[in-house]
């Protein structure tokens, strides 16, 4: 008689305790333990796995690097946040909330891949499905593989005579190994079925994806847990009222974490957005107050982004302050530069701050166009639409150096603008002839009002 065991698992973070307990200690989320059953006499299957790959230690000089040999995956924008393809024996974790267009992606990807097997492994629609899925994307492949299954032990059998190049699996949260008793979904099995895949990958060099869904809040986390496992965290967001999707890095061990990929999901799949900086820019036919571009960086890619403010007197006692895509934190902290260097009286208003297109920046170059937009919302004085800005703004007003300046001040050339504002320490070092765009030099916030209002 196998001895069952119960343990109480935190849905959140994945933390363990052998009873209840209403928060969690470790995450201080309250009511997310949850009982699952986990049969511990499973020695005898998991030998048989573990037989099956026995490793042994090698000579760090004999083991080749497989880095060279990236896999294309036929779409720049995931071959670019992958770090420039798909690294053998990598195991991709793709999150995203139910509905963004994970499937469609993976399914473009899967057959896209025309010179490797690929396995399509679903748990969650009919072979059917995805068959109309990839009739509706108009795609075909020679080498694409559709499997309905869910139990990891039937998969790998099937893995073993077909051999694939590349393991898709949609989701990783109907997973179930017969090693756990709990239900498809819980902690232990997502965890429990990830590692064999991580096992899997490492021993035969192939590619894993796995697609995992988070909920708005994140409650059922299952691939919260599962980011110190995988080699790489891809996580696609995006409205979905907006057509725009953003594949983000949030971890890579073969490359950069700052790539973005940016999609446009359209009526026949998703379309890559080559030249974003258009999109980013929203149609403008007349000038309104509030608006300014920054030239900012992502990964390596310039991209000219639209920031807009609202500034309007508080109705209520307190102002109320909101930024959607921006640090609220360094807003506020802008707001205070602001009221003291330059006398604003923003403490008696509220701002509401806005980066176009649904995207997220961390880029400190865009602390210029962000006090340039709160200024021109507050005077209500449109500014001139062929200016774009790109400095940091540091404490006492000072307008910072940023990296990269002549990357930016180029994309701003290339998309048409007449003047671009930066700090005077970056001009220092630049010599105008080279641009054709007129490069204004500025050295503290006061410079900027000058420029902006004379
Ligand atoms: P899906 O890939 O199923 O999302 P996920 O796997 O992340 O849950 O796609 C979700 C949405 O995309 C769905 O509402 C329909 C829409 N869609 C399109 O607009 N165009 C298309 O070509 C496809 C395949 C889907
Ligand atoms: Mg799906």
């Amino acid at each position: 008689m196998p001895k069952i065991q119960t343990i109480f698992f935190c849905q959140n973070c994945g933390a363990q305790s052998s009873k209840w307990i209403g928060k969690c200690p470790a995450c201080n989320e309250w009511n997310t333990y949850v009982e699952e059953v986990i049969k511990k006499d499973s020695s005898s299957l998991k030998k048989k796995l573990s037989a099956q790959h026995q490793a042994q230690p090698k000579l760090i000089s004999e083991i080749n690097s497989d880095t060279a040999r990236r896999i294309d995956t036929g779409n720049n924008e995931l071959n670019r946040v992958l770090g420039g393809g798909i690294v053998p024996g990598s195991l991709v974790l793709i999150g995203g909330e139910p509905g963004i267009g994970k499937s469609t992606l993976m399914l473009q990807v899967a057959l896209g891949i025309k010179d490797n097997k690929v396995l399509y492994i679903t748990g969650e629609e009919s072979e059917q499905q995805i068959k109309m899925r990839s009739e509706r994307i108009n795609a075909y492949s020679d080498n694409c593989y559709i499997l309905n299954e869910t139990n990891t032990q039937n998969i790998f059998q099937l893995i073993e005579s077909l051999n694939p190049g590349i393991v898709i699996i949609d989701s990783v949260q109907t997973l179930q190994t017969e090693l756990i008793e709990s239900s498809a979904g819980s902690i232990s099995q997502i965890r429990e079925c990830a590692s064999e895949f991580q096992k899997y990958s490492k021993l035969t060099s192939t590619p894993v994806f796995l697609i995992g869904h988070i909920t708005k809040d994140g409650i059922i986390a299952g691939p919260k847990i599962l980011e110190h496992m995988v080699d790489t965290v891809l996580q696609f967001e995006g409205d979905r009222n907006n057509m725009y999707r953003i594949l983000r890095s949030v971890k890579n061990r073969f490359g950069s974490t700052s790539e973005l990929g940016i999609f446009e999901m359209q009526g026949n799949g998703l379309r890559e957005v080559s030249n974003p900086s258009e999109i980013l820019l929203s149609q403008r036919d007349e000038s309104h107050s509030g608006i300014a571009v920054s030239s900012t960086i992502e990964g390596l890619r310039p991209l000219l982004i639209e920031v807009q403010s609202l500034v309007s007197s508080a109705a209520y006692g307190t102002p109320q302050r909101s930024s959607t895509g921006f640090d609220l934190r360094r807003m506020n902290m802008l707001l205070a530069v602001l009221e003291k260097r330059c006398g604003f009286r923003l403490g008696t208003k509220d701002v509401f701050l806005n980066i176009a297109g649904g995207i997220r920046v961390d880029d400190p170059a865009i602390d210029l166009a962000v006090i340039a937009s709160v200024l021109s919302s507050n005077e209500d004085i449109a500014l001139d639409m062929k200016c774009c800005f790109a400095a940091e703004v540091g404490l006492s007003g000072e307008i910072r150096a940023v990296n990269r300046i002549e990357q930016r001040i180029s994309e701003a050339e290339k998309l048409g603008f007449d003047e671009i504002a930066i700090s005077k320490y970056n001009a220092l070092n630049l010599d105008p002839g080279n641009f054709k765009i007129k490069i204004i030099a500025l050295q503290k916030i006061e410079d900027l009002l000058k420029y902006l209002f004379g």
